[in-house]
C-alpha cells in the first residue's frame, strides 16, 4: 500500500493526483505598480504543480486589502488576465490551482493605502509591526467598518471569485484566519461592535456566512475552500480567550451546511500549551465536528502527515515553507530524498534568486 499522501483524492468533482497540497506562502514578486502576477510567478507555480492542488500566495480582493509589497490582486480586469499565464501553466503540467482570496483589515497600513486608515470591525489598534519597503511600521488604529463597508468587502470578494473562475482557476480559498480582516469579526478581541456584527459568536461569524452566501451565487460551493486557525495565540495580534473555542465549534459546525471543497485548518503556529481555553490539537477536535473534506497544515513532515491520514484526522495535509526550496517535494517524498533548506532572506526579495532558483532533484 502507497503511503495516504501519496493516493489519489477526490475534492468533490476534481480528481487530485496525491494528497500534497502546496500551502499559500506570501513570496512578494507581483510588480509593484499594478498588482500584476508574472512570468516569473507562473514559472514557479509551474515547478510545484506536482503537488495534489497547489493554493496559490494570499491574492488582495481589493486596494484596500493590501498589507505587504508587491502581493498579487485579483480585482481588477489586468490582474485577471494576467493570472492566465499561472492558471495555464499549472494545468499545461496536469496540476490543479485554487487562488487564495485574501483582505488583510486592519493588519495594513496607510503606507499601503495611499494615506488611507485600514477597515476593520472596530477601531482597536493591533499594535503590532507592519513590514514595507521602506521597514517596519507601527500598525495604526483602523477605520471601524460600515454596514456599507461591510456589504462592500463582501462584494469584493464575490467579484475576485469571480475573477478567479474567468481567470482559470479550479476554484478559491477564503483567507479567514491568521489575524486577517475575517478572523477579526470572529475574535472579541479585535471586535467590539454591537450591532448584528458583533458580540454574539453568531455575530461575531455572520459575515463569513452572508459572503459564503453571495459567493455561491457566482462559482459553484464546491469550488470553495475556506481556511481558519482557530488556536494561535499572539500570532498576528489574536490572543485566544474563553469565547475562541466555543466561537470555532460553531464556526466550523455551521460550515457543515455547505459542501465546501475543503476546510483547511492550521495547527496552533504558536505554542499553546500553557494558553487558557487553547486547543492544542485542532484536526483532532474539528475532525470530530467537521464532516467535509478537511486538510491541516503547520508544521508537518512526510511521515507525521501520512499519519494524521491513517489516524483518521485529516484527508489532506498542507505543506508550505517545505515548497519553497524543493519544487520536487512529492516526488522527494516518494523517493525519500532528503528536503533542501530555503534561503530565508530570500523569501520576499524580487527577482528569481530563492524563487525558481531551486532545483530539481527527482
Ligand atoms: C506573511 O507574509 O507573513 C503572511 C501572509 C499571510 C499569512 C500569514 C503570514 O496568512
Amino acid at each position: 500500500m502507497p503511503e495516504k499522501l501519496l493516493t489519489k483524492f477526490n475534492l468533490r468533482d476534481i480528481e487530485l493526483s496525491n494528497r500534497i497540497i502546496m500551502a499559500p506562502l506570501t513570496r512578494g514578486r507581483a510588480d509593484n505598480t499594478e498588482n500584476k502576477v508574472t512570468d516569473l510567478i507562473a514559472e514557479y507555480y509551474r515547478q510545484r504543480s506536482g503537488a495534489g492542488l497547489i493554493i496559490t500566495e494570499g491574492s488582495q480582493v481589493s486596494k484596500m486589502g493590501v498589507g505587504y509589497a508587491n502581493t498579487p490582486g485579483i480585482y481588477s480586469k489586468e490582474q485577471t488576465e494576467a493570472w492566465k499565464l499561472v492558471t495555464k501553466a499549472v494545468h499545461d503540467e496536469g496540476g490543479r490551482i485554487f487562488i487564495q482570496l485574501w483582505h488583510v483589515g486592519r493588519l495594513s497600513h496607510p503606507y499601503y493605502l495611499n494615506g488611507e486608515l485600514p477597515l476593520a470591525p472596530s477601531a482597536i489598534n493591533p499594535n503590532h509591526t507592519i513590514r514595507t519597503p521602506e521597514g517596519e511600521k507601527s500598525s495604526v488604529t483602523p477605520k471601524e467598518m460600515s454596514l456599507s463597508d461591510i456589504k462592500k468587502v463582501i462584494d469584493e470578494f464575490v467579484v475576485a471569485a469571480s475573477n478567479a473562475m474567468e481567470a482559470g482557476f479550479d476554484g478559491v480559498e477564503i483567507h479567514s484566519s491568521n489575524g486577517y480582516l475575517l478572523h477579526q469579526f470572529f475574535a472579541p478581541c479585535s471586535n467590539f461592535r454591537t450591532d448584528n456584527y458583533g458580540g454574539s459568536k453568531e455575530n461575531r461569524c455572520r459575515i463569513m456566512f452572508e459572503l459564503i452566501d453571495e459567493m455561491v451565487k457566482v462559482i459553484p460551493v464546491n469550488r470553495i475552500g475556506v481556511r481558519l486557525n482557530p488556536s494561535s495565540h499572539n500570532y498576528h495580534a489574536m490572543t485566544i480567550d474563553e469565547e475562541t473555542i466555543p466561537t470555532f465549534d460553531y464556526l466550523i459546525n455551521k460550515l457543515n451546511e455547505y459542501d465546501l471543497a475543503y476546510l483547511h485548518l492550521s495547527e496552533p503556529f504558536t505554542d499553546v500549551s500553557d494558553v487558557p481555553y487553547s486547543e492544542p490539537n485542532i484536526a483532532k477536535r474539528y475532525r470530530g465536528i467537521y464532516k467535509g473534506n478537511l486538510m491541516i497544515n503547520n508544521g508537518f513532515s512526510f511521515d507525521s502527515g501520512n499519519k494524521i491520514i491513517d489516524d483518521g484526522f485529516a484527508d489532506l495535509v498542507a505543506f508550505g515553507v517545505p515548497f519553497i526550496a524543493n519544487p520536487d517535494l512529492v516526488n522527494r517524498m516518494k523517493a525519500g530524498t532528503p528536503l533542501a533548506e530555503p534561503k530565508r532572506e530570500k523569501y520576499y526579495t524580487p527577482g528569481a534568486e530563492g524563487y525558481t532558483d531551486y532545483p530539481e532533484v527527482t
